[in-house]
């Protein structure tokens, strides 16, 4: 094992089997990590709720609790360096973008640590028909809970960034919480248990299980003492939680798949609009949930987007996670790849035409070209299925309500782009996007206080901001009469 990452091991080594742990940009195994069997997450699960039940920190003062979660983000800030070079050889990804990943989910900590102890009830003084004709007077209020035990699944794409974006608000409402990172890239989640144990986050609160999904992942989404699931992934596997939430009736966060369109009318400030469509469809080689790979362009301008778009793909260098250079990594795993490569092939097959790419590399690592194909069908797995690789279409439109239209033939509705300079147009394509994220002239923005909740098959309930913060409680009435 060569540049083991020697915190790859973790402890707890009774559970089922051993997983390997390769960089994907060159496939050197960097680690080992736990298979975690129905004991270790049993376990991991009671340890959870013994804290949330002895209210070891869910009623510590609002002001220490804080405090542990900005200590928790200094640590994150001071140590980027090392966190970054972990996300880097997990994920394959470059080191600017590990560098990224850690200080988004650095702003995300610090973001949800100011929510502490300002989520509030409401109150009033209410007079109520009572049983017997008389009038009743009360004082009632709500309060805010936390929903207790959480189980918080995560995928391999930008792993340190969702772990926060689960742990972040899952602390901050005084949730106890189980961690389970993607079998792909574990390695950063365990350093998360460690830092938050060196801010002072009590033993027990936050823990971190390894595993696969089919193993430790359904045991954790089936657990009977498992109060609410955060999950992002894919939306088959979304439904898989649905179901094994159904024994206990767990309340469920969804983050699931997209097929997000972008829209560039002719009145577009094209080289803007072209440079956000490259970004939009290759950040992170396109595995990303909010990927634009349907880029509808109106007719007008539609040779020159094509055009402009291959030549951006091909600019943009490729290279691993040794390499300062690269904007484009690897895919997480061969498997990915060959499924990658695999709807390209067979949207070829049906008729459409690739103008760049299409092809894997020829070097170590799961590297497949930038591409950018036209001529596809509504039908095709181009058009229709995520792809989660660096493959993007471009489709001609006529006018506004085609365009509207065809970008919502979709069972998906997680993001969408608009380029346009004309202010009406993009406010009526805005109202009729059914998406849960709009961008104007923009691709992929982000902030901590902007929820995503995706719309259709994307998603249940949503992440982010304060309305991401409420799913981690419960609501309380009372009503106190006098
Ligand atoms: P996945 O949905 O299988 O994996 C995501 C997480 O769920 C991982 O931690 C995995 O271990 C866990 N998991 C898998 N099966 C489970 C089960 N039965 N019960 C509980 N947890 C389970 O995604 P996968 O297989 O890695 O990628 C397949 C496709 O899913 C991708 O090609 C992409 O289209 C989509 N995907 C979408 C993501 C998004 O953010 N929208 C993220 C990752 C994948
Ligand atoms: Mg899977």
């Amino acid at each position: 094992m060569s540049n083991a990452i020697d915190t790859a091991t973790v402890a707890g080594s009774h559970g089922s089997g051993i997983i390997p742990v390769y960089d994907p940009s060159n496939e050197e195994l960097i680690g080992e990590v736990v298979d975690s069997d129905q004991k270790i997450v049993d376990e991991a699960v009671a340890r959870a709720r013994e804290t949330f039940e002895s209210g070891v920190w869910r009623k510590l003062p609002a002001a220490h609790r804080a405090e542990v979660l900005f200590r928790a983000a200094d640590i994150i800030k001071a140590r980027t360096d090392e966190l970054a070079a972990i996300e880097a050889r997990d994920n394959g990804m470059n080191a600017t973008a590990a560098r990224h990943i850690i200080k988004v989910s650095h702003e995300m900590l610090v973001y949800y640590a100011g929510w502490v102890g300002k989520i509030h009830g409401e109150s009033s003084n209410l007079v109520s028909d009572g049983l017997l004709g008389t009038f009743e007077n009360y004082h009632t209020f709500t309060q805010y809970e936390p929903v207790g035990v959480v189980g918080l699944i995560i995928p391999w794409n930008g792993p340190f960034f969702i772990a926060m974006l689960k742990v972040a608000p899952a602390l901050a409402a005084g949730c106890s919480a189980v961690l389970k990172p993607a079998e792909q890239t574990p390695l950063s989640a365990l350093k998360l248990e460690e830092i938050f144990r060196e801010a002072g986050l009590p033993d027990g609160v936050l823990n971190v299980i390894t595993g696969y999904g089919e193993t430790t992942g359904a045991a954790l989404t089936a657990h009977p003492d498992v109060d609410k699931i955060a999950f992002t992934g894919s939306t088959e596997v979304g439904r898989l939680i649905v179901k094994a939430a159904a024994g206990n009736l767990k309340r469920l966060t969804l983050e699931l798949g997209g097929k997000s369109p972008l829209i560039m009318f002719d009145d577009a400030n094209l080289d803007k609009a072209i440079m956000g469509a490259g970004m939009g469809l290759l950040a992170g080689s396109g595995q990303n949930c909010s990927c634009t790979s349907r880029i509808y362009v109106q007719r007008g301008i539609y040779e020159q987007v094509v055009d402009g778009l291959a030549a951006f793909a091909q600019m943009l260098p490729m290279g691993g996670s040794d390499d300062p250079n690269s904007v484009l990594g690897p895919l997480i795993s061969q498997e990915q790849r060959a499924r990658v490569a695999s709807i390209v092939d067979e949207g070829v097959a049906a008729g459409a035409h690739v103008v760049t790419g299409g092809k894997m590399l020829d070097r170590s690592g799961y590297f497949y070209e930038a591409t950018i194909v036209t001529d596809t069908t509504p039908d095709m797995r181009l058009i229709r299925e995520e792809i989660f690789g660096p493959v993007g279409s471009v489709i001609p439109f006529d006018d506004e309500d085609e365009v509207i239209a065809a970008a919502n033939d979709t069972h998906y509705g997680l993001a969408g782009s608009i380029w346009t300079e004309n202010l009406g147009r993009a406010h009526r394509v805005v109202n009729e996007l059914r998406a849960g994220q709009v961008w104007v002239n923009s691709a992929l923005a982000s902030d901590p206080s902007m929820p995503i909740c995706g719309h259709k098959q994307s998603g249940w309930g949503g992440e982010r901001g304060k309305k991401g913060l409420e799913s981690y409680f419960n609501i309380k009435s009372v009503y106190i009469g006098h």
